[in-house]
C-alpha cells in the first residue's frame, strides 16, 4: 500500500512514507505555476532536441517527445489538463502527463536536467515574453501623452512648485515631463531585458551535468542572448526578477505621479481637465460625484508592487546557494507585478489621450498668484538692476496686488512705476503669459516653440 502511494512521488523510491496531506499541498506550486505552461513546453522542446542533437535521444524518441509536448500543450490550452498537487509543479505535471502519453520514452526528457535549472529558464523565459508586451504598452502610453501634448503645445497653464503657483508653463511642457520619465523607464526596461535573457539550463541540480549537452545550442533555439556562466548562480539567483519589480515599482512611482495630477486637476477646485466619463464611476449616496476612480486606482496599486519588491529581496536574503526551496516564492509576486504593470498601462494608455483639457480654466490660473513676477523681477535685471534688489522690489508690487486684488499684468504704468523708475510701457509683454512662456526658449524650456521641437522628436521615437 505504502509502495503504491509512494509510487505518485516523482522521487519516490528514497521515501518510506507518503508526504504529509496538507504538506502536499504546502509545498506544490501547481496553484500558481500553471501560468508558464507554454514557457515550459517551449523550454522542454528545445531540451529535447539538444539531446537528439548530441546523441542522447534518438530520432523517433525525440520525435514522440516533441509531439507529446505539442498534444499537452493544446489539451491545456482546451481546458482538458488535469492538474494535479501530488505532482506538486507544473514541471512535474506536464512531464507525468507525456508518460503517460507516450510511455517509457517520455522518462528520458529529464535526462541531464533538473528542475532547479527548468524552473529558472521557464521564469526568464515567460518575464521576456512579458516583458516585450509591457515595452509595447509603454509605447501606447507615450504615444497618448504625446498626443495631448501636441493638441495642447500652445495651452497655458499655471506650473507649480510647492503646489504653489509658480511660473506659466505650456501644457504640451507638462505633458512632455510624463513623457521623459517614460523615456527613461523603457530605457530601464530594455536594459533589464538583458539581464533576463540568460539561458540557466545545462546548470542542472546545482553542479552541472555529465551528459555532454550543447548548452549554445538550446540558447540558440530559445532565443536566448547569453548563457550562464556559472552553474550554482544559474540555478539559484533570481535577481532578475528583482531587478523587474525594482523597474516596476519605479514606473509606478511615475505613474502614481501622474495619476496624482490627473485627480487634482479633475477636481471642482481645480478644473483644468475633463477625464472621460467610461474612465469615472458615480457614487452610490451623492449623485453629483464623478470619481476619477482609475488614476485612484493605480497610485493605490503602487503599493503591492512596492511590496512585492520587498518580498523577493527578502526571500533571496541571505541564501546560501544554491537552490533553495524559498525560491518557489518567487512566482507570485512576480505574476501579480507583471498583472499590476500591464493593468496599469493599459488603463492609461487608454485613458490619457481622451483627456479633455479646459483651456480657459488653465490659462486663468495661470493668471492669478502672479505666476510672471519672475518675469518682472528679469525685466528690471534687464533695466540695470541687481537681481536680488529686483526681487525685492517685485515682492513689493506683489504685496500690492494681494491687497487690491489686482494682478501684475492688471496694473497701470504708473502704479508699476512707482514701484521702479526703471519700468516703462513695454513692461506689459513681460507680463502677459504668452509673453512668459514664450521667453523660455531654449533647450528643455517651455516656449511652444521649443516643445514642439521635443514632439516633433519624441514621435520619431515611438513611430
Ligand atoms: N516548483 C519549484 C520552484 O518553483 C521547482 C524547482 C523545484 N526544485 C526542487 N529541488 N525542489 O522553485
Amino acid at each position: 500500500m505504502t509502495q503504491n502511494i509512494n509510487q505518485e512521488k516523482l522521487s519516490s523510491g528514497r521515501f518510506t512514507e507518503s508526504t504529509d496531506a496538507f504538506v502536499e499541498e504546502f509545498t506544490a506550486s501547481i496553484q500558481f505555476d500553471h501560468r508558464m505552461y507554454r514557457q515550459d513546453i517551449q523550454g522542454s522542446i528545445a531540451h529535447a532536441r539538444m539531446l537528439y542533437k548530441v546523441g542522447i535521444l534518438d530520432a523517433k524518441e525525440e520525435d514522440a517527445i516533441i509531439k507529446g509536448l505539442q498534444h499537452i500543450q493544446q489539451e491545456i490550452e482546451n481546458g482538458e489538463m488535469h492538474w494535479s498537487i501530488k505532482q506538486e509543479d507544473i514541471h512535474m505535471n506536464i512531464e507525468s502527463r507525456l508518460t503517460q502519453m507516450i510511455g517509457v520514452t517520455g522518462k528520458k526528457l529529464h535526462t541531464g536536467r533538473s528542475r532547479n535549472d527548468q524552473v529558472a529558464t521557464d521564469i526568464r523565459l515567460y518575464l521576456r515574453d512579458e516583458i516585450d508586451f509591457i515595452l509595447t504598452e509603454l509605447k501606447r502610453l507615450q504615444q497618448g501623452i504625446v498626443s495631448v501634448a501636441e493638441r495642447e503645445a500652445d495651452t497655458i497653464m499655471p506650473g507649480f512648485t510647492h503646489l504653489q503657483t509658480a511660473q506659466p508653463v505650456t501644457f504640451g511642457h507638462h505633458m512632455m515631463a510624463w513623457y521623459e520619465m517614460l523615456v527613461r523607464d523603457v530605457e530601464r526596461l530594455q536594459d533589464c531585458r538583458k539581464r533576463v535573457n540568460t539561458l540557466p539550463l545545462g546548470s542542472a541540480a546545482l553542479a552541472g551535468t555529465t551528459y555532454p549537452i550543447d548548452r549554445e545550442y538550446t540558447a540558440k533555439l530559445l532565443g536566448f542572448d547569453r548563457i550562464s556562466q556559472n552553474s550554482l548562480d544559474g540555478v539559484s539567483d533570481r535577481d532578475f526578477a528583482i531587478e523587474f519589480t525594482a523597474w516596476a515599482a519605479t514606473l509606478l512611482m511615475h505613474m502614481t505621479r501622474f495619476s496624482e495630477e490627473l485627480i487634482l486637476w479633475s477636481s471642482a477646485q481645480f478644473q483644468f481637465i475633463d477625464l472621460p466619463d467610461r474612465f469615472c464611476t458615480g457614487s452610490s449616496i451623492m449623485p453629483q460625484k464623478k470619481n476619477p476612480d482609475v488614476p485612484e486606482l493605480v497610485r493605490g496599486k503602487s503599493g503591492r508592487v512596492y511590496g512585492h519588491l520587498i518580498s523577493l529581496l527578502t526571500l533571496m536574503k541571505s541564501q546560501p546557494l544554491a537552490y533553495n526551496k524559498d525560491n518557489q516564492e518567487d512566482k507570485e509576486p512576480l505574476f501579480d507585478t507583471v498583472d499590476t504593470v500591464r493593468g496599469c498601462l493599459r488603463a492609461f494608455a487608454d485613458m490619457v489621450p481622451a483627456i479633455q483639457v479646459k483651456r480657459e480654466v488653465t490659462y486663468q490660473a495661470a493668471k492669478r498668484g502672479f505666476s510672471t513676477a519672475t518675469d518682472l523681477a528679469d525685466y528690471l535685471v534687464r533695466q540695470g538692476m541687481a537681481f536680488r534688489d529686483a526681487h525685492e522690489v517685485v515682492g513689493l508690487a506683489v504685496a500690492h496686488g494681494v491687497k487690491n486684488g489686482l494682478d501684475l499684468s492688471e496694473m497701470s504704468l504708473e502704479t508699476l512705476q512707482s514701484f521702479s523708475d526703471k519700468i516703462s510701457e513695454d513692461v506689459f509683454e513681460v507680463l502677459t503669459l504668452e509673453g512668459s512662456v514664450a521667453a523660455r526658449n531654449h533647450l528643455g524650456g517651455t516656449a511652444p516653440e521649443q516643445v514642439k521641437n521635443q514632439i516633433a522628436l519624441a514621435k520619431k521615437v515611438i513611430a
